[in-house]
């Protein structure tokens, strides 16, 4: 039974490669130039605007891909779903939300004006910058070295090799995070810090500089979809509970101040980067016809973004591919 349903999925993966994918990675790619590399990160401006790559894994372990899927590219913000599931397992779920909210913001991904207008200025999401740099400072491990090897743990429990950190991307950022700067100051002020603020930083912006490709992020994004279940591993990697609460933030904030108007028109939980990236996931669904019946792990990168802070390109093919592929949760 289960061979031949990985038969089959292999079989279907398969043809809609052929069939569609390359096509409409090819298409998308042209709209890259209507979207721009993140600039305020001087080494992230380096990337080939015109990358366009995509990967997709089902939980039998068939994988399609098209366009730039190898190229390497920096997690960015997609490192804060990492974090936060790290910081539930290593401190329980109920002391990271003393910490930090679950509520989206329609602010752009680094505002600091909510932390002061709503007191006691409770971060209110682990998404935004202010509530990712306040789950760094939760994550275990006794020294900032340690909370991001604590990161690296959990994803090579996922894609089965050990992540680096791109120090390019760390130095670059390292040297112009002063709004950043700014928000730790504040998060340390009132008390939601739990380290030194220079520690903060050193840990978040490693985090956001732990090197990918679009399958890794797919595998993480499968993972998800099963509920925190590894299908191909056969093991429980994270609790149900925190996967489950990890997909409802990435649906109501993962992309932003864009994040309603992803979920209307894509309506799959997603998390994207500044660097291009795109985590996205499609749980197992009732209807036995359509393409991934099972649920699948998406990973896209395409570098030139959109003043939301998401993939212009990678927006659009997601979007084209949801609809056409009836693959809404809605
Ligand atoms: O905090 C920053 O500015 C970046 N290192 C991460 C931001 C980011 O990826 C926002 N995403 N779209």
């Amino acid at each position: 039974m289960v061979q031949r349903m990985i038969q089959e999925e292999k079989r279907q993966l398969r043809d809609l490669q052929m069939d569609c994918l390359d096509e409409w990675v090819t298409h998308y790619r042209s709209f890259s130039g209507e979207g721009q590399c993140a600039a305020y990160i001087p080494a992230l401006e380096k990337a080939n605007p015109f990358d366009l790559g995509i990967c997709i894994i089902g939980p039998g372990g068939t994988v399609i891909k098209s366009g730039d899927w190898h190229v390497s590219f920096t997690l960015q913000s997609i490192s804060k779903v990492i974090s936060f599931i790290a910081a539930c397992l290593g401190r329980g779920i109920s002391y990271v939300l003393e910490r930090v909210d679950v509520e989206p913001t329609g602010d752009p991904f680094n505002s600091i004006i909510r932390l002061e207008m709503h007191k006691p200025g409770k971060p209110f999401n682990p998404m935004i910058n202010a509530g990712a740099i306040t789950v760094a400072s939760l994550l275990p491990g006794e020294s900032p070295q340690n909370k991001i090897e604590s990161l690296c743990t959990i994803i090579e429990s996922i894609v089965g090799k050990r992540p680096t950190i791109n120090e390019a991307v760390f130095q670059s950022e390292w040297q112009t995070a002063h709004r950043n700067r700014a928000l730790a100051y504040y998060l340390k002020e009132t008390g939601f810090l739990e380290v030194e603020v220079e520690e903060a930083l050193e840990i978040y912006l490693k985090q956001c500089a732990i090197e990918v490709n679009a399958e890794d992020i797919a595998m993480i994004g499968l993972i998800l979809a099963h509920d925190g279940y590894h299908p191909l591993r056969n093991e429980q990697i994270i609790p149900k509970e925190v996967a489950r609460l990890t997909k409802s933030l990435m649906l109501t904030c993962g992309m932003y101040n864009a994040s309603g108007k992803f979920a209307a028109f894509v309506g799959i939980p997603a998390k994207s980067g500044v660097s291009g990236g795109i985590m996205a996931l499609v749980p197992p669904r009732s209807r036995q016809e359509v393409p991934f019946p099972n649920g699948c792990g998406i990973g896209i990168y395409g570098p030139a973004i959109d003043e939301y802070g998401n993939s212009h390109a990678g927006v659009m093919l997601l979007r084209h591919i949801a609809e056409k592929w009836d693959l809404s949760i809605f």
